[in-house]
């Protein structure tokens, strides 16, 4: 273990992020009723430029008088080069701040983005009084950002995670998309010829590389790594393969732009039955094995040792966070 102790967030349930967009009043009223783990209230890009300021207000009504029921509240705002971003943190924070718990700081693209928003938020929450600290959920969807991801992940001490923003990451980026946050059939390879000359189309996944890069920046930092949208939400398949492949690399929860991706993100980013009483055989067989002296230790044919039991717990504790949340 190295000797810099990475600090963790503050622990949340993060499996599934719900967008609503804040310039559309049912849609906030829905929200309130939602299962989503966490529920982003947006004034950037879902919102039209001339219903930026309508938005802000509805979303300050809707946080003062809405039953949000304890739900987990971010607020997206808009991107620090637009002159609607220092509205956006100032009049929410003033005017209902006592109901938000994180805001959103999309097209991230360097540390002193976020520093600057940390200024802002950190003299409005002491002019206020705000009883709660506001957190950051980063989005990075930029060439620059993720050029400066490790950067950008240690800028605040109020950074809780890390979203990969597909959709805006494929435009800066210039890459050939279809659905955002889905494959393009030509990024594959071809097998060798068999012995009677066929070769395989094997897709790849283009997003490989960014979403590995998101979990390693946000692991190193004790945030939480988020993969963002899907687009197309007619196709529930699509959207829980891209999600499996998310939840493998390490992510923690994926974005619902659609109320009923919501549900497949709760699922798919829980630990399932078997995995937390496998988990929980690899505790007590490792505590036995520690108590009689020994490193590691075969369980149903396979080799465990030290690394497994952190594995194991990070599974467990998953678990426990989910039954405490029900
Ligand atoms: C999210 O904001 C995205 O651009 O994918
Ligand atoms: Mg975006």
């Amino acid at each position: 273990m190295s000797f810099t102790i990475v600090e963790q967030c503050p622990a949340r349930l993060n499996r599934s992020e719900l967008a609503v967009p804040g310039s559309n009043t049912t849609f906030l009223e829905k929200a309130t009723k939602s299962t989503a783990d966490v529920i982003f209230l947006d004034l950037e890009d879902a919102v039209a430029p001339d219903d930026k300021a309508q938005a802000r207000k509805n979303i300050i009504e809707a946080l003062n008088d809405l039953d949000w029921g304890g739900r987990t509240l971010s607020l997206r705002i808009n991107g620090l080069d637009t002159h609607y971003m220092y509205r956006d943190v100032v009049d929410v924070l003033e005017k209902a701040g006592n109901h938000l718990d994180m805001i959103m700081i999309p097209k991230a693209g360097t540390a002193a983005d976020i520093y600057a928003v940390d200024m802002l938020v950190t003299q409005v929450e002491a002019a206020k009084k705000l009883k709660k600290r506001i957190g950051f959920e980063i989005i990075i969807e930029t060439a620059l950002g993720m050029a400066n991801i490790m950067e950008i992940a240690g800028a605040s001490k109020r950074n809780e995670s890390l979203h990969f923003g597909v959709a805006d990451y494929a435009a800066s980026t210039k890459a050939r998309t279809t659905v955002i946050g889905g494959p393009n059939k030509d990024y594959h390879v071809l097998t060798d010829a068999d012995k009677k000359g066929k070769r395989e189309v094997h897709w790849g996944d283009m997003w490989h590389y960014p979403i590995a890069q998101t979990v390693v920046a946000a692991r190193a930092h004790g945030l939480r790594p988020i993969d963002g949208p899907f687009g197309d939400f007619s196709d529930p398949d699509g959207y829980t393969a891209q999600a499996k492949r998310a939840a493998t690399l390490g992510c923690e929860g994926k974005w619902a732009i659609h109320p009923s991706q919501i549900t497949l993100a709760n699922e798919l980013f829980s630990p399932s039955k078997e995995e937390v009483t496998k988990a929980k055989r690899i505790l007590e067989a490792m505590e036995k094995a520690q108590k009689e002296g020994k490193g590691a230790v075969a369980l149903d044919g396979r080799l465990i040792d030290i690394a497994s039991i952190k594995q194991a717990q990070v599974l467990v504790e998953k678990a426990e966070q989910i039954k405490g949340a029900k």
